[in-house]
């Protein structure tokens, strides 16, 4: 699948980029500078053949892809959806980020009006469709392409044929399992999307125990 990536040079996004080229998807590799975008590509290239998927671009061109990730910085997202908001009309916008600020020995989330940076961006990009995933793997698990990931990856999204989509593209990375549970204690922080791709079910009511086999890793 052709998927586009906007910050596509910070340590998220390449290492994303880097991992989903080398499943075979053709990923537009987007940055505000196209130069800027041309080295980042040049650099993982330079590590192997693995990554010939990857073109470089500016933001703008890697909208043209019916999945798109947004890896700009967390305080970015908003203002870099608002400037492409009509190129990613009908697209399916994933959302990666996590907004934290440090409170002496913790971090604490932003929260926007609408309760999460994804249903802020719900409510911006009204005729996109919007999702969550990938924002609880660690920019280096994406990058270590000689090993698996050994990450659940929890999709979220109210579109079904969206979330459905995203899981596919989740699933095509191996061992990077799409969340086989709820989150107890998620619920209503991400305002309207509430569900939770559990191989494609809504949300079970209720906490869930999270799974035995396997487990979550925070990321920033
Ligand atoms: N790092 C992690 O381990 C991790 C894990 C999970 C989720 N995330 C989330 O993934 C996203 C990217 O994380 P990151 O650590 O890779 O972020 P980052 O390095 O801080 O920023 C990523 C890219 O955002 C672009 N950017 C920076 N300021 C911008 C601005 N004012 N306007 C538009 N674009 C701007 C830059 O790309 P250009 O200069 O090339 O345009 C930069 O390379 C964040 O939302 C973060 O919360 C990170």
């Amino acid at each position: 699948m052709r998927i586009g990536i906007l910050g596509a040079t910070g340590p998220a996004g390449k290492g994303l980029a880097a991992r989903l080229a080398s499943v075979g998807h053709e990923v537009l590799f987007g940055s505000r500078e196209v130069e800027k975008a041309k080295a980042g590509v040049e650099e993982l290239r330079s590590a192997g053949d693995r990554v010939s998927g990857l073109v470089p671009c500016d933001n703008a061109w890697a909208c043209d892809a019916p999945v798109v990730i947004l890896a700009v910085h967390a305080d970015s997202a908003l203002a870099t959806a608002r400037q492409h908001a009509a190129r990613l009309s009908g697209t399916i916008v994933v959302s990666m980020a996590n907004h934290l600020v440090r409170n002496g020995t913790e971090f604490n989330a932003v929260l926007p009006p609408h309760g999460s940076i994804a249903a802020e961006l719900q409510a911006l990009l009204w005729e996109s469709r919007v999702c969550t995933a990938f924002h609880l793997v660690p920019a280096a698990e994406f990058m270590e392409l000689d090993h698996d990931m050994e990450s659940d990856v929890v999709v979220l999204g109210d579109d079904d044929e969206a979330r459905s989509t995203l899981m596919e593209v989740t699933r095509s990375i191996p061992e990077a399992a799409p969340a086989g549970r709820w989150i107890p204690g998620e619920r209503g922080r991400h305002g309207d999307l509430r569900r939770c791709a559990v191989d494609d079910q809504p949300a079970p009511q209720g906490p869930v125990e999270p799974a035995p086999h396997r487990r979550l890793r925070a990321g920033r």
